[in-house]
């Protein structure tokens, strides 16, 4: 089975946590396209969902499926999204698909937070993947050298800008020791929107596509 498959396998297993008439936080990646398809099979037993880019909520309106705004909620029930890497705590790293910061808040609103990978995402220490950080633009120099200071490689994405009109540099060469540590004072930096380290909120459970089946981590 190659790593689409496996997303897909993924993708699937995820519907066996939707409850009929709840509402569902719907992440950002391929993987989520898998898990999109997979929801319009079940759309007319949920209430709706909430996106977390405009991409998805494109995808999910192509599916007929309902899309609510955010603003309206304050807490939902179950958030399903993918990640770049995650390690055995369940914390991650996100925003290869630079929607990291609409993640992190439906994140913080989910009551459950399940996590859908392929197995290439499973590792023992965060960093491998460049760390995406949503910056305002003008940031750009004090952020990255804030960055080096510690140790990283950042690098600008070219012809990225987010959906909340901000830039994303991509921070190579790290080993992420601390995540929840490291998510804090990134976080803390002026200029930064979001750290793509999902680490004092991580997810609660995590669906891995293998070869052979599902593997399942809370
Ligand atoms: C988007 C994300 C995605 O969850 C992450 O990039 C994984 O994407 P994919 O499913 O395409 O591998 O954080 O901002």
């Amino acid at each position: 089975m190659n790593l689409n498959q496996l997303k897909k396998q993924a993708a699937w297993a995820a519907l066996d946590y939707i409850y009929p008439g709840s509402i569902v936080g719907v992440g950002t990646g391929t993987t989520i396209f898998y898990f999109i398809k997979a929801l319009s099979t079940i759309k007319n037993l949920i209430c709706g969902t909430v996106s977390s880019s405009n991409s998805s909520t494109a995808l999910l309106k192509e599916q007929g499926i309902q899309v609510f705004n955010l603003k309206h909620f304050s807490s939902i029930a179950l958030y399903i999204d993918s990640a770049d890497e995650i390690n055995h705590h369940l914390q991650m790293i996100k925003g290869g698909g630079a929607a990291l910061t609409r993640e992190k808040i439906i994140a913080a609103m989910a009551q459950n937070f399940i996590c859908i990978v392929d197995k290439s995402k499973k590792v023992d220490v965060l960093g491998n993947f460049p760390l995406p950080i949503e910056i305002i633009p003008m940031a750009i120099s004090y952020v990255s050298k804030e960055m080096i200071k510690i140790g990283g490689k950042p690098k600008y994405r070219k012809n990225v800008i987010t959906d909340n009109g901000n830039i994303i540099i991509d921070v190579y060469n790290l080993c992420i020791k601390d995540p929840i540590l490291m998510e804090k004072k990134i976080n803390a930096l002026p200029g930064v929107v979001t750290v793509g380290l999902f680490a004092s909120r991580g997810a609660d459970t995590v669906l891995i596509g293998t070869k052979t089946g599902i593997k399942t981590i809370k």
